[in-house]
């Protein structure tokens, strides 16, 4: 067998990639013990352990109130790696893993838990050579990023001792531009720019990135990439689940904000972006904000801005019930939890091509894709009745699940008679490729830890999508949302608002 890199028998050999390990580093998690921690950040740092992409000298630093030891923190995030986890379970990387795990227990206001978390930083050196570098990431509610922010300042923590110092931030990165533009200027105070890590992890999502692969690794789409070819296109994020146990968030939140402001808009902006000059962070963000900038919103917001909530109905056979009687939720909240939109871009390429963008909780399915539908051949040489089922050509890149690309066309259909009918032509990531395909946690967490900033919006961009979003919040405001019922494809109005365009929304 070919010597594997780093004599880790799980990496793969032909990966030339691969063997470009972050530098030995600290990731202090705040908010540790929380959802978000549990479920995607452990079990990701786990996952990069066991492909052998962590340095020796790594370490896994916990920040929370609960009063554990380091070993009680071990167990948690044991158990964490055990159920998150995308590779197997492997003792041998566990404990590798676990010797370096520590933990501060604290609040944020306490000055005492974070003159700790620079004592255990600075016997990090010794122990395990960190060389003064940490990421530290901001795994908590926006309301606490102040405070937080104000002791790392304090403590000096975000200055470089010689090394690195960075900071992860979670969406929702404001709640208005006005608020995103504070948040910025309070993370800027205190790292520098190029420090400052934003995430939104649909970018972290290997079929997200396959959109550059397949735009400009080819030479087949990019002509036809435009007005002249493109009548319009649909980006859908549906997702079956409803609220869950956030009601909190959510009901202060709404779909809108929850998703369409960062999630929707990125995959817009990589779709209708033009070609980087090169694969590297200021390239793809300038080329980003560009279509950011030229992004317009209907005129006729009644018409082409519909959100809605959804009411009891039935999803997989089981009775759910509408988001008013979901717990914790006041009955009279009008917090939408479907959207949307018809949105221009406002460029050369884009001129006159609609944009829809729709995303909806407790829809028949989860599915995420893009869809370009391309206009109809100018003419067609046969029988009206002979193409009675030819549709447009469309292109459709399924971000999750059967992640792929499906390119719809005309056939013949078989037999003496001259009839065309709409075929399909499928690729799957999981029928041409062996690997699976990595969380967006793993890759998003690595590249941090590499100082590669290529997948992570920067703050223009951010508030570049809530100049979109807040005229919309605004329009919504005083109204009542439509109604939907759980396990339907949204409000009629939605349906309605591509029928004025003469179109319908795609069935994925
Ligand atoms: C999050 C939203 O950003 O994305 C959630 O806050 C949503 O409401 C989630 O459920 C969906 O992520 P994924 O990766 O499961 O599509």
């Amino acid at each position: 067998m070919a010597p594997t890199a780093g004599g880790n028998p799980l990496r793969d050999p032909r990966d030339r990639r691969l063997p470009r390990l972050p530098d030995p580093s600290a990731l202090v998690v705040f908010g540790v013990t929380g959802d978000l921690a549990q479920k995607k950040l452990i079990p990701a740092v786990y996952d990069l352990a066991n492909r052998g992409l962590l340095p020796p000298g790594f370490v896994l630093l916990g920040f929370a109130r609960r009063e554990w030891s380091d070993e009680q923190f071990v167990e948690f995030a044991r158990e964490s790696a055990e159920h998150g986890a995308r590779t197997t379970f492997r003792e041998e990387t566990w404990d590798r893993l676990a010797s370096s795990i520590r933990f501060v227990s604290g609040s944020f206001d306490d000055d005492a838990a974070f003159d700790r978390l620079v004592s255990t930083l600075a016997e990090l050196e010794s122990s395990h050579g960190i060389r003064g570098n940490a990421a530290f990431y901001l795994s908590i509610p926006p309301s606490a990023f102040p405070v937080v922010l104000k002791q790392i300042e304090r403590t000096g923590l975000a200055r470089e001792q010689g090394g690195w110092r960075r900071v992860v931030v979670e969406k929702p990165f404001g709640h208005d531009l006005r608020s995103a533009r504070e948040l910025n200027a309070l993370v800027d105070e205190v790292f520098g720019q190029a420090d400052v890590f934003r995430i939104d992890h649909y970018l972290g999502k290997e079929t997200v990135q396959n959109l550059f692969a397949l735009r400009f690794a080819n030479t087949l789409f990019e002509p036809i990439w435009n007005s002249q070819f493109v009548d319009s296109v649909q980006i859908t994020m549906a997702e079956d689940v409803g609220i869950g146990s956030r009601a909190g968030f959510y009901d202060a939140t709404g779909a809108a904000r929850d998703v369409l402001q960062n999630h929707l808009l990125q995959l817009l902006a990589l779709t209708a972006m033009e070609e980087p000059v090169s694969f590297g962070a200021e390239t793809i963000r300038t080329e980003k904000i560009k279509i950011l900038r030229a992004v317009t919103l209907p005129d006729d917001l009644e018409h082409y801005a519909i959100r809605g909530q959804y009411e009891q109905g039935w999803l997989a056979g089981e009775r759910v019930r509408g988001y008013l009687d979901e717990e914790n939720i006041p009955p009279d909240s009008t917090t939408e939890t479907y959207a949307a939109v018809r949105l221009g871009v406002q460029t050369r390429r884009w001129a006159g091509v609609p944009f829809y963008l729709r995303t909806g909780k407790r829809l028949p399915r989860r599915v995420t894709e893009i869809a370009i539908t391309f206009k109809q051949a100018p003419h067609l040489p046969f029988d009206a009745t002979d193409t009675t089922e030819l549709g447009h050509n469309q292109l459709v890149v399924r971000v999750q699940p059967d992640e792929g690309v499906t390119l719809k066309f005309g056939s013949k259909v078989p037999g003496t008679a001259m009839e065309v009918r709409d075929v399909a032509m499928e690729f799957l990531f999981g029928e041409a490729f062996t690997e699976s395909l990595p969380e967006a946690y793993e890759r998003l967490i690595l590249d941090v830890l590499l100082g590669d900033a290529m997948l992570f919006p920067d703050n223009a961009e951010v508030e570049e999508s809530w100049r979109i979003i807040d005229p919309l919040e605004e329009f919504w405001a005083n109204g009542q949302p439509h109604r939907y019922r759980a396990g339907s494809w949204g409000p009629a109005a939605a349906d309605e608002m591509l029928a004025r365009d003469g179109r319908h929304w795609r069935r994925p």
